[in-house]
């Protein structure tokens, strides 16, 4: 090994621990007695693998409970990327489409392995399983929550019925209260909140009001929006932002109403599920509209928003 490699390394460790008022003699001696690190430790795979816990005896549970967990890191893998966008302050073109292009290949991975859920589990486990898990729903992913947030003013969550009637001049809390996968979780005739809805909210309400009043100015769509009219039109920019709106407003909600479709039909009836959602009324995206950026569609295509995906799988006649 080169010494005077080592000596001007030496030096400049001198320095950076000085800087911080520390003894490099001490580090240097944490660093001989340190172990080795090793493969496990480091990515934790001892933690990672002891948090598939069953609640029965259905093996097919595993699958169902690590499949939920692979999704909430992929969610986690977005919200990593969204942040790094609301917090740039360069308007650097080509670090929005890196960062919006790598939020698209999360979801294709997500839009492509939901299989794994659809075909990948005996109907006759997952019916009974499912009942030992009540009243716990995937609605209740904050993640899932959080990337909207992240992505769109809380006034284009609004429910579609009433959309029309709020705007960025209502408060936080009050778009809050009107947000869409509230109504779909409260009775519409008794008005009362389903239990999956309440504990969602007693959980996660201080924590969602908190981003989205951080972020007030700052989503994705208002850090497109304030970009200069050239950056704007950027045509690379757009079908990035178009095909994110896409995998996580039609493609990934069509994918996993397929499971729902699966599990939870019967002789065209419909079975109550664990959320307690009108579920088919619920969950389709031509129904909910949720769109993050809909400056970037003709008034037609919001219009048609989800319907020929929707078509093209449940009516495919109508296509
Ligand atoms: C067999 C598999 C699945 C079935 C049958 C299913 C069914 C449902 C149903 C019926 C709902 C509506 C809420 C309710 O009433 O419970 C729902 C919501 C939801 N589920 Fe699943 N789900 C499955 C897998 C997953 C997976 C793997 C994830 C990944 C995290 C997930 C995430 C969500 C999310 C985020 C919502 C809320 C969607 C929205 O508000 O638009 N689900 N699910």
């Amino acid at each position: 090994m080169n010494k005077e490699h080592i000596d001007s390394q030496i030096s400049k460790l001198e320095e950076k621990y000085k800087d911080s008022g520390q003894d490099l003699s001490s580090y240097l001696d944490g660093l001989l007695y340190q172990r080795y690190l090793t493969y496990w430790d480091y990515i934790h795979l001892d933690t990672l693998l002891s948090i598939q816990v069953p609640r029965t005896h259905f093996p097919d549970e595993e699958i169902f409970i690590m499949y939920h967990q692979i999704t909430e890191l992929y969610f986690k893998l977005i919200l990593h990327e969204q942040k790094q966008i609301v917090d740039d302050k360069t308007q650097d073109v080509d670090f929005f489409i890196e960062k919006a292009n790598r939020i698209n290949s999360y979801y294709q991975v997500l839009i492509s392995s939901f299989s794994v859920m659809i075909k990948g589990m005996q109907r006759e486990q997952f019916m009974q399983y499912r009942m030992a898990l009540l009243p716990a729903s995937g609605f209740q992913s904050a993640q899932y929550r959080m990337i909207e947030l992240y992505a769109t003013p809380l006034e284009n969550l609004v429910h579609f019925s009433e959309r029309h009637n709020f705007s960025s001049a209502n408060s936080i809390e009050d778009l809050y209260e009107h947000i869409y996968w509230k109504k779909g979780a409260t009775d519409v005739v008794t008005g009362e909140k389903t239990l999956t809805l309440k504990q969602f909210e007693y959980r996660y309400t201080p924590r969602l009001i908190r981003i989205a009043n951080q972020v007030k100015n700052s989503t994705i769509y208002h850090k497109y929006q304030q970009l200069p009219q050239n950056s704007k039109d950027n045509k690379t920019l757009i079908e990035a932002l178009k095909a994110l709106d896409i995998n996580a407003n039609v493609n990934w909600p069509l994918m996993h109403m397929g499971s729902a479709y699966r599990y939870l039909t019967k002789d065209n009836a419909q079975i109550d599920a664990t959320g307690g959602t009108n579920w088919k009324e619920y969950l389709p995206p031509n129904f909910q509209k949720v769109v993050f950026f809909p400056e970037l569609y003709t008034k037609q295509e919001l219009n048609n928003w989800g319907k020929q995906w929707v078509d093209h799988i449940f009516n495919p006649e109508k296509v």
